[in-house]
């Protein structure tokens, strides 16, 4: 089944291509086109910009992203739904509605969310999309025991969601308040470090504290309750306050800004890499998925091998490749594949995820035996 997919929800226009099959998939395609020059200025997303840019780009993206294939050979058009920014949904709503209406080709809605934790099927030996090269080839798909913990965090989003199998989803916990990126955005707003905050953060973080000058102690926001909830504005807050207390001078120091990156960076891990663990403990599940664009993160993705290399039972843990994690179509087609072959409506609990109802033009049965 060739599946081309469209993602426009924030500030990434995203297109690509999928040939999946019921043992695995090729990538033919998968172009992401960044705004964050755009936005930088702001500090973050201006959703009237994002969608202008949309706009702009997702012709030039599109173009690109078929080079692979001609247009009648594609099965089925996937998009985002939401959540996301209205505006900026709205541009590749209507690119796929217009392509699916020329083509007369099926469409299907996925949950931003969804995509992300979709995925993890792309497995961990990936050999990825080479532009120009004809020699794509197939790969399996990961393969996911479950029960599975999952841990959703990107810029709008902070989760731990139980699923019993793909498509099944129980939200344990989420953010009370800030999503673990927005902290990420808005400490790196306060330090000067421009936006995207978190690749920043994650970098200047690199630095050692050995040679810190300093000694800075954030809290660990809700690390002991008893829920699955999180709560990150607080730490934000807690940054700003320490960074008006101190000299103009230590301020723009890059010695106290870098152990400032430090501090924040272990602070969000700590309380992340906690609670999923206590969720692993209490639901006894054997795998671990992590998804959105904060699992980039270096230092997340380190701490969470080390923890569970130290665990008494085996647990897989699932780290889509860093390109994989941020924004991007591929994980759309990928969840759009897996929705249809699996026949089933999501199931979402204690958060209004849109229970998707497919467009009038989707005919499932046709494609369920591709
Ligand atoms: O999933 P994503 O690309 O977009 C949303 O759905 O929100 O996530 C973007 C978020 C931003 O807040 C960005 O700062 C954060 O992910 N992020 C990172 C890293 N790369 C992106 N946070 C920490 N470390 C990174 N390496
Ligand atoms: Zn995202």
């Amino acid at each position: 089944m060739l599946i081309l997919a469209l993602e426009t929800s924030c500030d990434d226009t995203c297109c690509a291509l999928l040939e999946a099959g019921r043992t695995g998939f090729r990538i033919l395609s998968n172009v992401v086109s960044s705004q964050i020059k755009t936005h930088a200025p702001y500090g973050g997303v201006v959703p009237s910009l994002a969608a202008r840019e949309h706009a702009k780009n997702i012709i030039p993206c599109l173009q690109e992203a078929l080079k692979k294939s001609r247009s009648e050979n594609i099965d089925l058009i996937a998009l985002t739904i939401g959540p996301g920014l209205a505006p900026a949904l709205l541009v590749g709503v209507s690119a796929a509605k217009a392509l699916s209406y020329a083509w007369q080709k099926p469409l299907v809605g996925i949950n931003h969310l969804e995509g992300h934790i979709a995925a993890n099927f792309i497995g961990r030996n990936s050999k990825f999309y080479i532009p120009n090269s004809n020699d794509v080839q197939f790969q399996n798909y990961g393969q996911i025991q479950f029960p599975a913990i999952c841990l959703v965090v990107s810029g709008g989003h902070t989760m731990l969601v139980l699923m019993r199998d793909y498509g099944h989803y129980q939200v344990l916990g989420q953010t009370r308040d800030d999503a673990a990126g927005e902290c990420f955005d808005k400490v790196a707003r306060i330090l000067g470090l421009g936006y995207p905050g978190g690749p920043a953060i994650a970098e200047a973080a690199k630095f050692s504290m050995f040679y810190s000058q300093f000694s800075i102690e954030l809290p660990r926001p809700m690390l002991k309750t008893q829920d699955y909830d999180f709560s990150f504005s607080g730490l934000k807050t807690a940054v700003l306050y320490q960074v008006k207390n101190q000299p103009y001078k230590t301020q723009q120091s890059k010695n106290y800004i870098q152990s400032m990156c430090v501090e924040v960076q272990q602070a969000v891990v700590d309380v992340l890499v906690t609670k999923t663990i206590k969720a692993v403990q209490e639901f006894q599940t054997k795998t671990v998925l992590l998804a959105g664009g904060v699992a980039a993160n270096q230092h997340l993705r380190q701490t969470f091998k080390h923890r569970l290399n130290f665990f008494p039972n085996k647990v897989n843990l699932f780290l889509p490749a860093p390109q994989f994690c941020t924004d991007n179509a591929l994980m759309i087609a990928l969840a759009a594949y897996l929705r249809v072959r699996k026949r089933r409506e999501l199931l979402f609990e204690r958060y209004p995820w849109q229970r998707i109802k497919p467009d009038s033009n989707l005919c499932l049965s046709s494609w369920l035996n591709h």
